[in-house]
């Protein structure tokens, strides 16, 4: 009663935002530049973290201009780092809004909400014995994070990015290189033109042999597991998506967020996790692309739309959607 309207928890988190039993937060600690638009974030974690595997992501939640918004970021340091902090190197996108946020405002000190660290992007146990690595852009992150954890014997690098200036972490890539711990080449798209997957083999001459991890734009990835599927060595490749495959769009309509009381048109492409923030919406939200079912919404009338297979979903009692890869099918309530 004494400190109604605010819980006790709401004065220990002054003092003391990383204790154990608090929510999961982190601190940021120090932002370094990696290039012109992407930054690496060194976060100290709250009592109550559980260590990562390399290649895995944590979901960040980030006040941005009033609003909470949840995010992924692969964890690009190494399982053993001494002083028990992590880093994720984000890449700020056009118009995107927690992206540019950290690494062009972030500040040290800032409180950021965590997630346990998750994800199925990871080396086996048993280390294979030869290993490629096929990434463009921002999809280095997890792939950074396994060469910094686990060497393997014999392993290459495919990298994609525009030119030599925006390939993330070249100065480390390259001492690897000369440690003989990596094979590297570098597709600068900006001259040489997208990688043709399916010429893959002209770089690297064994790639059917090698487990591989490919991380990067759908269309790599989806040339990927073309040319793995053609070539029936399709269980040798993983790939991490950093947005859903979308593959259909229809009718939209207007939706209803009947708890918040707000009515807009929406089109059959826009996911209503989108549509609902633009609104004003307070959306829960996490990857943003289907895996952590962080945003599921009870349906309370009309249709929508599953933008990765195309399923209509009615509402009925107790149905609940995913809205990060919902998009209206008709006129529709939405229970937030
Ligand atoms: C498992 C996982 C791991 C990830 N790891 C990283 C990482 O290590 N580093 C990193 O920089 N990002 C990573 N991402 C992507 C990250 O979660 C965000 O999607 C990204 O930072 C964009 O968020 P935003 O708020 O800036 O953009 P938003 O404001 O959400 O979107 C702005 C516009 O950009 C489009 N858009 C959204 N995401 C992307 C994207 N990834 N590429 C191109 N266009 C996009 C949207 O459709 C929209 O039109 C990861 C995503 C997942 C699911
Ligand atoms: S936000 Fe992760 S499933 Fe929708």
């Amino acid at each position: 009663m004494v400190t109604t309207p605010l819980l006790p928890s709401d004065y220990l988190d002054l003092v003391s935002p990383l204790r154990a039993g608090a929510d999961l937060r982190g601190r940021i600690e120090a932002v370094h530049p990696e290039t012109a638009d992407a930054a690496t974030l060194v976060i100290r974690p709250g009592r109550g973290w559980r260590r990562h595997t390399a290649g895995q992501y944590v979901r960040i939640g980030v006040d941005v201009d009033g609003r909470r918004l949840w995010r992924a970021y692969s964890i690009t340091s190494p399982t053993d780092r001494q002083d028990g902090r992590i880093t994720i190197t984000v890449k700020a996108i056009p118009d995107g809004q927690v992206s540019n946020h950290l690494v062009h405002r972030a500040r040290p000190g800032t409180l950021i909400r965590l997630d346990q660290p998750t994800g199925d992007f990871v080396l086996p146990h048993a280390k294979p014995a030869k290993v490629l690595y096929l990434t463009a852009g921002s999809g280095i992150t997890p792939v950074m994070g396994m060469l910094r954890d686990t060497e393997v014997d014999d392993v290459v690098l495919v990298h994609c990015a525009p030119q030599p200036q925006d390939v993330l972490f070249r100065d480390e890539l390259h001492g690897l290189v000369a440690d003989k711990k990596l094979r590297l080449t570098e597709v600068h798209t900006a001259m040489d033109g997208r990688l043709d997957v399916a010429r893959l083999g002209e770089l690297v001459p064994d790639w059917a042999e090698r487990e591989t991890w490919a991380c990067g734009p759908a269309g790599l990835l989806d040339a990927a597991e073309e040319h793995w599927t053609d070539n029936g060595v399709r269980e040798r490749l993983r790939t991490e998506r950093f947005r859903p495959r979308i593959v259909v769009a229809g009718d939209g309509g207007a939706v209803t967020f009947s708890t918040t009381g707000k009515t807009v048109d929406a089109d059959g492409a826009t996911p209503l996790l989108d549509i609902g923030e633009e609104a004003g919406v307070l959306m829960p939200s996490g990857c943003r692309m289907g895996i952590c079912f962080g945003c599921v919404t009870p349906l309370k009338a009309g249709a929508v739309r599953d933008l990765r297979t195309g399923e209509i979903t009615e509402a009925e009692p107790g149905v609940l959607i995913q809205t990060c890869v919902s998009a209206a099918a008709g006129p529709c309530d939405i229970e937030r």
